[in-house]
């Protein structure tokens, strides 16, 4: 069985101070979890204090981006080895923030996820459509572009490091999720490309997480669906609460 991870965006929110009462919170609540997995994405200026604030807890640290160079004149970048060493294990990568706001292509997406792999890091990899994709029936056609141009040159040992988060575009911030079935549809398409890209192994152990406007209220049912591994949450892990109650889902 696929170890589930429950993985929180925190996006651009939270000074020092701030992320450390929200942790603080969330560590008593989840004190005995063990199924799934957490990660906590926080701004760059708060994971060395986070690392600390974590350590014994089940809560691992997440990036939100990284760069895929080493070190040199890359004003403003932070590489992989840089996240390593302030107790980072996983990074979100190809985010649609990112590839819509900051212009990121399937390309640069490709070069921060061999980049995170080759420094031990764990990529998030996001997917998703838009609504006018989704309307033209182009769904599955997306997706596949970006795990085909996304993975390119990942061995098929290195997709155990691998997770892929499927966001549709229209569910995130918009409070309106895809539905189960929805959900259901595209991570399973996902997991058959992973089976004929990678083969069976890499198709059965890779987590599919769902993200966009996950909610106390929908985690269950998500989960309930066979190919949805996890979730990515933005806004509702912001509050630690909604956040404990999203980890806490009931399986079925
Ligand atoms: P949301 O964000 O949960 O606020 O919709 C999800 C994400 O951007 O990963």
């Amino acid at each position: 069985m696929i170890r589930p991870l429950i993985a929180g965006n925190w996006k651009l929110h939270n000074t020092t101070r701030q992320a450390e009462v929200l942790i603080m919170e969330l560590r008593e609540l989840v004190k005995g979890v063990d199924l799934p997995e957490i990660a906590i994405a926080p701004p760059f200026t708060a994971m060395h204090h986070l690392s600390h604030l974590v350590a014994g807890s089940p809560i691992k640290l997440c990036a939100q981006d990284v760069f895929w160079e080493k070190s040199g004149a890359f004003t403003g970048e932070i590489s992989a080895e840089m996240l390593r060493d302030v107790g980072c294990e996983y990074v979100i990568v190809g985010h649609s923030e990112r590839r819509a706001t900051f212009h990121e292509t399937d390309e640069v997406v490709n070069k921060k996820l061999l980049a995170a792999l080759r420094e031990g890091l764990k990529p998030i990899f996001c997917i998703g459509e838009t609504l006018e994709e989704r309307e033209m029936e182009e769904t599955l056609s997306v997706v596949k572009r970006q795990l085909n141009e996304g993975l390119k040159g990942v061995l098929d040992g290195q997709m155990k490091d691998v997770v892929i988060a499927y966001e549709p575009i229209w569910a995130i911030g918009t409070g309106r999720a895809a539905t189960p079935e929805q959900a259901e549809d595209v991570h399973n398409a996902v997991r058959n490309y992973l089976y004929d890209i990678f083969g069976l192994e890499p198709a059965r152990g890779t987590r599919i997480l769902y993200g966009g406007s996950v909610k106390p209220e929908n985690i269950d049912s998500l989960m309930a669906q066979p190919n949805i591994d996890g979730a990515l949450v933005g806004g509702a892990s912001l509050k630690a609460p909604d956040f404990a109650r999203i980890i806490r889902f009931q399986h079925t």
